[in-house]
This record gives structure tokens, sequence and C-alpha cells, in this order.
């Protein structure tokens, strides 16, 4: 199955990805990461990889044609299944209908808690003892797409919002691989909505 990648930063969950076809725990391949953001690390994390890559950049366009430079690119690819990991743009129902029912995204709360940016420390602040990890289908809402899988994270008293965000990322790196594996494998069934 090939994959395109959407990043905007770091790339841990990228390189996580990228790391499990290595050992050959994931059978799909990269064929493109796209990155809005040329500074982005994970665009180095691919390169190192030897995967292409591609900067699109969300100022050189209106937001109907930077959509459409991304469909372009991962058609041409031919992939088949998007995969966003850290992408910090929220796609249109233009981009969405394009790639009905095969876009993914990694949310570090757990859905419907949480949605949007600043989730872990937004959970962390709230009281809650138990937040997570969230794999979900995306729609053209913010983080509302139907749940795929989703994993616990307890906050442990007393615990620091950097060792809190250190556990959610591990268990990320973990969750994201073990989903698109099951999506390659056709064991993954939409959720209810
Ligand atoms: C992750 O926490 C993911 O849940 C969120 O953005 C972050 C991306 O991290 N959507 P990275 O770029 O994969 O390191």
């Amino acid at each position: 199955m090939k994959l395109g990648i959407l990043i905007s930063g770091e790339g841990t969950n990228l390189q996580a990805i990228i790391d499990q076809i290595r050992e050959e725990k994931l059978r799909a391949e990269i064929a493109l990461v796209i990155s809005n953001q040329e500074t982005a690390y994970g665009l180095v994390r691919a390169r190192k990889a030897g995967i292409a890559t591609a900067v699109v950049r969300h100022q050189d366009y209106s937001r109907e044609a930077f959509e459409e430079a991304m469909i372009q690119r991962l058609e041409a690819k031919g992939v088949e299944l998007v995969v966003l990991a850290g992408f910090m743009r929220i796609l249109t129902k233009k981009f969405v209908d394009h790639f009905q029912g095969r876009i993914m995204n990694i949310h570090p709360a757990l859905l419907p808690s949480f949605p949007g940016t600043g989730a872990i420390e937004k959970a962390w602040a709230s009281g809650t003892q138990v937040t997570g990890v969230t794999v979900h289908f995306v729609d053209p809402g913010v983080d509302t797409g139907p749940i795929l899988l989703q994993r616990e994270v307890p906050i442990r008293e007393g615990e620091s919002l950097e060792s809190l965000t250190q556990r959610i990322h591990e268990v990320e790196h973990e969750l994201y691989p073990e989903a698109i594996r099951l999506y390659t494998e056709g064991k993954l069934k939409k959720g209810k909505k």
C-alpha cells in the first residue's frame, strides 16, 4: 500500500512509521512526504530514509489551489492512503472528498475530548485522570471524523506536563503504525458516525 504522509514539523510519528516499515512490521511504502513548512525536521527524516519529499507552502496558494497542488502530487505518486502526522492545516471538503475514507489523523487526546491544538496541555490542566491517543478518519471538521483506534494514558498523581507529553508521544508512535497496519490488512472498521 502506498502512503502519502503530510507533516508540518518534527515528524516523530513519520519516523515511527519509517522504522516499522524498515523492520518489516508494516507492509507499506511511503511514496511521498509533503510538508507545508520548508523547515519541518520531518523532511530531513524522510530524505535520510530515501523517501521522496515535496514542500507545498500554503502561503503560496489560495486554499483551494494549495489542496489541488497536494492532490496532484499525491496522485502522481499513486498514493492510496493519506496519513496526517502533525500536519497543521485544516483540510476542506474538496480534499476530503477526493480521498474519501482514505485519510487518517492522529490526535494526542481521547476524542471527542480535547479536540484542536494544545490537547495534551488542556487534558493535563483539566484535572482528568485519563487522557490518551486517537487515530481517526478525517472529515472536514477539526478532529471530528470516525474513530478508528484509541489508547488510554492515565495521568499520574502530580505528573508534569513534560512527562505526560513524552508518554503520549510514546503511545502515538506505537498506535499510528498499528492503525496503518490494520488498515492495510483491511481490518479497520469505520466508526459509527
Ligand atoms: C502529534 O502529537 C500528533 O498527535 C499531533 O501532532 C503531533 C505531531 O508530532 N497531531 P510529530 O511531528 O509527529 O513529532
